[in-house]
């Protein structure tokens, strides 16, 4: 038996998340760092707060809602296995993680990956919808945790406030329900200090759960998303019990990714794309954490490009777009617009167009029924994709599959830039100005052209919208910037500039 076939073998059996442990990538919070973390809490509070301050208007505590117990309490042997909780009702479904390929360049900082996941029952979903995806905490992050609150036998716990009341292991529900490293409460700081042994670390907590923390609490938890557990290193004296912590921590949320492929050419699998977030603690660069999602599907991918044998199951649900989605109508014009995973949707976009072309263009006599009407092949309209990474090579798969259908495409382009290269362009709003005329000969076709962004909301989105409003003024559609906005905002009203952008901090 080949080393590589007794690995998913034995992986069969595990947990997706030990089986990544299992091949020795270390958890992300390293207990190595707790010691400088910890001085440098002290280091922040020491230089910002008065310890001798009394603190004032202190934070509510917050309700008792869980109730935590030995085995030997159980009344029955009802234990359920905690399972996700899901927002509204959506429909959670098992999906095989089946491939995962590299999309960003061998070295780079930044990993980009495309994988693709079979669900257990074929989803009908539409080019622009997003899926959520829940990912469990590390299983040496709960230790850790436990382990500090002084926990070493199984504990068990109830929802007090939950209809259903079932039992379940405190363990895997701090696996699947709470976030651990979301931005600690006030509240939480406030019921921390009041289990500090120490009176030095019980007025620090306190002081920063107060009005006077204000700042300090914002460099530390804000700015420097300093997390439960790093708080906990840095103040040994403080001993809450399990189920008051738990009583202040927020639920673990799913995290949602565009579906880049199109239902009508595969139906049995749904491809994405990210790029795994990294962010500092403290801004300090030495810091350096994964974010909670792509940080397990960087390792998960990692295994699977090389034992693509793993069974490797994700918990999903589909999430449609309200607006995000093409046009059925292939007479109407559209842009779109991304940078980065931006590219996602637009995969999906461009293929579900070749194929309605493609169907069209199988129909006899060289008319076609477009929304009941018979129109003429001829009037096809265009579709344009401006995209932005940061070097030649990146996407390259991406690109080339969405080059193929584009030119397949009567009149449509792909233009591409890069950030990191040498050349006059350096982002996407940059190169739809040097297209300005092409951009607005696209728009101003048809009276139901529409402009689609996808990607980063915060810098990105906003430079684009930007960059349209002085093409139209710069090309003379519009005599001032206020015409073009306001011209923006009609198309936004009439739901032809679409944005799915996403906005992190
Ligand atoms: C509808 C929708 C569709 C989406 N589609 C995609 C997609 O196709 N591909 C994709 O990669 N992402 C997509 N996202 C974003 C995705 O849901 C996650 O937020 C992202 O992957 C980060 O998750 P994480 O758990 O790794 O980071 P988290 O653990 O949630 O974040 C860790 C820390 O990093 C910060 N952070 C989060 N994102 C970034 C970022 N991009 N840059 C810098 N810091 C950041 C957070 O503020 C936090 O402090 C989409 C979001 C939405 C709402
Ligand atoms: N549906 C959605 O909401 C959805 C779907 C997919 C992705 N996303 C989100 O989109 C974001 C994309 O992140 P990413 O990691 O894929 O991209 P990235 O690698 O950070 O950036 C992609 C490109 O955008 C450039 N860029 C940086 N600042 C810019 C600006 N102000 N204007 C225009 N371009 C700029 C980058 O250049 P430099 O770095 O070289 O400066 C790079 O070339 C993520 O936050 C992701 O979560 C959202």
């Amino acid at each position: 038996m080949s080393e590589e076939t007794g690995l998913s073998f034995r992986f069969e059996s595990m947990n997706i998340y030990d089986k990544v442990m299992e091949h020795g990538f270390i958890v992300d919070y390293l207990k190595s760092d707790c010691e400088l973390i910890s001085k440098y809490i002290w280091a922040t509070i020491g230089s910002t707060l008065d310890l001798d301050t009394l603190p004032s208007r202190l934070p509510s505590l917050p309700p008792e809602r869980y109730r935590v117990f030995p085995k030997e309490a159980l009344v029955k042997d009802n234990i359920a296995s905690a399972s996700f909780l899901c927002p509204s009702s959506e429909q959670l479904f098992e999906a095989k993680l089946s491939r995962a390929k590299l999309l960003s360049l061998k070295n780079s900082t930044k990993p980009i990956w495309h994988f693709e996941v079979e669900p257990e029952s074929s989803v009908r979903y539409l080019p622009g919808d997003a899926f959520g995806i829940f990912v469990e905490n590390d299983s040496q992050l709960v230790s850790l945790l436990l382990e500090r609150l002084k926990i070493n036998d199984p504990l068990y716990m109830k929802d007090t406030k939950s209809v259903s009341s079932v039992t379940v292991e405190v363990f895997s529900a701090l696996r699947k329900q709470f976030d651990l490293f979301s931005t600690p409460k006030k509240s939480l700081l406030r019921l921390l200090g009041e289990f500090c042994v120490d009176d030095r670390e019980e007025r620090a907590l306190l002081l920063l759960s107060s009005d006077i923390g204000r700042d300090t609490y914002r460099t530390l938890f804000i700015r420097g998303r300093v997390s439960l557990l790093d708080i906990l290193m840095a103040f040994p004296s403080c001993e809450p019990p399990l189920q008051r912590v738990l009583d202040c921590l927020p639920f673990l949320t799913p995290r949602y990714y565009s579906a880049s492929s199109c239902y009508e050419s595969d139906s049995r699998k749904i491809d994405f794309v990210f790029s795994l977030v990294h962010y500092p603690i403290f801004s300090e660069k030495k810091w350096m954490r994964r974010g909670h999602a792509t940080g397990v599907f960087d390792r998960i991918c990692n295994q699977l490009e090389k034992w693509p044998k793993h069974n490797v199951r994700l918990t999903i649900f589909h999430h449609p777009s309200l607006y995000f989605h093409p046009p059925d109508n292939l007479q109407i014009p559209y842009l779109m617009i991304c940078a980065g995973t931006g590219l996602a949707p637009f995969r999906g976009f461009v293929e579900a167009r070749r194929r309605h072309y493609e169907k069209w263009l199988s129909m006899e006599d060289g008319l076609a029924a477009v929304e009941g009407e018979l129109v003429e092949r001829t009037f096809v309209g265009p579709i344009y994709l401006f995209f932005g990474c940061r070097k030649i090579g990146e996407f390259q798969d991406y690109l080339e599959e969405i080059e193929t259908d584009i030119s397949f495409l009567p009149d449509s382009k792909l233009f591409v830039c890069y950030s990191r290269e040498s050349g006059d362009v350096k982002y996407v709003q940059d190169l739809l100005k040097k297209q300005a005329e092409q951009v607005c000969n696209l728009i101003f076709s048809h009276s139901s052209s529409c402009i689609y962004v996808c990607g980063d909301g915060a810098n990105m989105a906003k430079g684009v919208q930007e960059s349209l409003i002085d093409i139209f003024v710069n090309e003379h559609i519009f005599g001032n910037k206020e015409d073009a906005k306001n011209f923006m905002k009609e198309l936004s009203d009439e739901r032809r500039y679409v944005q799915d952008i996403w906005f992190w901090g």
